[in-house]
């Protein structure tokens, strides 16, 4: 039995620019602004961004200004050889919508790492489509730290054993 849970909320990330990151996830992921607080000049502001009308579902915390910025990865977060954040995934009900989020990414300048693909089939992307998979139609991009984003539509709902869900806890 559950505890109650309705979905994950919010995802908070640290990011290097925050001007930059707020244009990023603005513009390509379609996010709203709530609010930014904390002093520039310090360089710990904290951006709260949202889907729709909830206050926020993303958090932008910028990286204080002491810190050393030099040499950090901003590669793939999903295939950094450290623990931490491996991708943060938006969910669309449409497929309409997310087919036309190919073309907006892509318009944006934005190369996709993987996909677009059905997480289904048995395929040679990378090992990560399979017959088990939840049919997820997804694609994947990074943003200006490397944090790797999913857009995906039509995962499956489980209510039993399946080959795509062999062992749920119901
Ligand atoms: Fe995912």
């Amino acid at each position: 039995m559950g505890l109650g849970i309705n979905c994950v909320g919010h995802v908070g990330i640290h990011v290097t620019d925050m001007d930059r990151s707020i244009e990023f996830y603005r513009k390509v992921v379609g996010l709203k602004v709530t609010g930014l607080w904390g002093a520039p000049s310090r360089r710990n502001r904290q951006c709260f961004m949202r889907i729709d009308t909830m206050h926020h579902n993303l958090v932008l915390f910028e990286m204080p200004k002491e810190m050393d910025k030099s040499g950090l990865d901003r590669s793939d977060s999903a295939k950094r050889r450290i623990g931490g954040l491996h991708h943060i995934a938006f969910a669309f009900n449409e497929r309409e919508d997310w087919l036309l989020a190919i073309d907006h990414v892509r318009s944006c300048g934005v190369e996709f790492v993987a996909g677009p693909y059905v997480h289904a089939h048995e395929g040679k992307d990378e090992g990560t489509a399979f017959t088990g998979g939840s049919g997820s139609h997804a694609f994947y991009f990074l943003d200006p730290d490397g944090n790797r984003i999913e857009f995906y539509c039509w995962m499956m709902n489980i209510s039993r054993p399946s080959i795509a869900a062999p062992e749920p806890d119901l």
